[in-house]
């Protein structure tokens, strides 16, 4: 492998194959190749795939069909080319994707991503590489620490990932095949990780996990340790300022995870807590393993334990034999919650799961009405929250350029994006911002401080 070959990683699907696609630059970096933001003058395409909904998963054969023209086009300019799938779909399908697009030289699973090198070996002496292994070993361990220059191109937040797989098995679920069981890395290297991403520029970690509150890593004193415990250790890193963590599960939401919302001034106050079904029955045959009263319970408890606490939420409409009791079960649970933010999905029957075969699927009308009467309700939710901190002055971590000139866009406490006149050096900076306006998906707002001279080391950062 020589050291100009370039690499260019198209991400699908969830935050965790964001952190993968990282991954595995760093593990491809350390053989030599380049990052590259164009897949034009990449050597090597992977994709990283999602397999939760058909569409998502259908997405990877059309993007393979247009990596195949640049491929073609880059050959005949004597420049081969090799094409990887990687993530959720590599994991279920496997050879058939090798079988269904001979064009794919190589298919990783999120499991294998540490033999990533031996797979290209193998691919460039023209045998097809698939790897879709659940292995022993810890791939962490196995792979290089996150290259200097890929943290820094960054910014000030990250994801860290503390724990993958899932083994609830929800009814409609394709992440325990795709991701396997669950397991959780050790608190230590995850300590040392967060270090690392700190010394580099970054304010605000988030911890991942597909179940990421059922953490139960080694801890720095060798027993157990939770999430909640965990959160605790890292907020010791001086220079750490935020942390948030996602996606939970509301069975695991333990007391000490929830008085961590109350104890820990730099655990934000967010919780993306997916309920999916407002109707008990709903919940039942989706396998959820809890009822409405209890997941209205836990916000009342995270509640009590931070009264601003924003929450977001997941939310599949049409499940198998959803009627529309059941159905309104869900609008009512969504107007009792208050959203702040939440993500909702027709449900889409999944190859192998045990949903697809129940009886009653709803018919995709039925669906669709469903879904626009829930968004309808979810966007009424979050232009509410977002109106609600008209008037607040919000420590705002500000990471990218807005759309007008001079402006600067940072995430609030809450998670909602705000907008404000700043000037640039503040990139990165956390400051106080008086907020002034509401939106749909935003705020706006103008700095509460006079900072016409200050740079993002003296600027004034009060803690939450
Ligand atoms: N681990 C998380 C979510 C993982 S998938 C949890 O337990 O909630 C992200 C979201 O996709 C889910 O919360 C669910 O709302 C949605 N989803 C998963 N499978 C789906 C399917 N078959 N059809 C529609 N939406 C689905
Ligand atoms: Fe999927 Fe349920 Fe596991 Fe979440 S908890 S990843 S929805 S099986
Ligand atoms: Fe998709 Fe796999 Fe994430 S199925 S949502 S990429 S865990």
């Amino acid at each position: 492998m020589t050291a100009s070959k370039k690499l260019f990683v198209r991400t699908f699907g969830c935050q965790m194959n964001v952190y993968d696609s990282g991954r595995m630059i760093d593990v491809l970096s350390a053989r030599g190749y380049e990052p590259t933001e164009t897949p034009e003058d990449a050597d090597l395409v992977i994709l990283n795939t999602c397999h939760i909904r058909e569409k998502a998963a259908e997405k990877v054969f059309s993007e393979i069909g247009r990596i195949r023209a640049l491929k073609d086009e880059r050959e005949a300019r004597g420049q081969p080319t090799m094409i990887g799938v990687a993530g959720c779909v590599a994991q279920a399908e496997g050879e058939e994707i090798v079988r269904r697009a001979p064009v794919v030289d190589l298919v990783v699973g999120p499991q294998a991503y540490h033999r990533l090198p031996d797979l290209i070996d193998k691919a460039a002496r023209g045998e097809k590489a698939v790897d879709t292994d659940f292995p022993p070993e810890d791939k962490f361990t196995r792979m290089p620490a996150a290259s200097e220059k890929r943290v820094r191109s960054g910014g000030a937040t990250a994801f860290l990932a503390v724990q993958e797989g899932c083994d609830k098995f929800c009814t409609f679920c394709v992440v325990p095949y795709t991701r396997g069981a669950e397991a959780s890395r050790p608190a230590g290297a995850l300590v040392e990780e967060a270090r690392r991403l700190v010394d580099r520029g970054v304010r605000e970690i988030t911890l991942l996990g597909q179940n990421v509150n059922a953490y139960h890593g080694e801890g720095l004193d060798g027993r157990e340790w939770s999430l909640a415990r965990l959160l605790f250790e890292l907020t010791e890193i001086e220079g750490l300022d935020r942390l948030r963590y996602t996606t939970s599960h509301p069975r695991d939401m333990d007391d000490d995870l929830i008085a961590a919302h109350r104890d820990l001034d730099r655990l934000m106050p967010y919780l993306h807590l997916p309920v999916q079904s407002g109707s008990d029955r709903m919940l039942a045959a989706m396998n959820r393993r809890h009822t409405r009263d209890t997941y209205l319970d836990i916000i009342s408890r995270i509640r009590e334990a931070r009264p601003d606490i924003a929450i977001s939420g997941d939310f599949i409409v049409g499940f198998p034999g959803e009627t529309e009791a059941d159905f309104e079960d869900t609008l009512d649970l969504v107007r009792r919650v208050g959203y702040a933010h939440a993500f909702s999905f027709k449900y889409s029957p999944r190859p192998g799961t045990p949903a697809a075969e129940m009886d009653g699927h709803v018919p995709e009308a039925v669906k669709t009405e469903r879904l626009q009467r829930l968004q309808a309700v979810l966007a009424d939710g979050q232009r509410r929250f977002n109106e609600g901190l008209v008037g607040m002055t919000l420590p705002v971590l500000f990471e990218k350029p807005g759309r007008r000139e001079g402006q600067l866009i940072g995430r609030s406490p809450y998670l909602v994006p705000v907008h404000a006149e700043v000037p640039a050096a503040m990139m990165g900076a956390i400051t106080e911002v008086a907020i002034e306006s509401a939106g749909q998906n935003s705020v706006g707002g103008r700095l509460a401080v006079p900072t016409l001279h200050a740079t993002s080391a003296t600027l004034a950062e009060a803690p939450l």
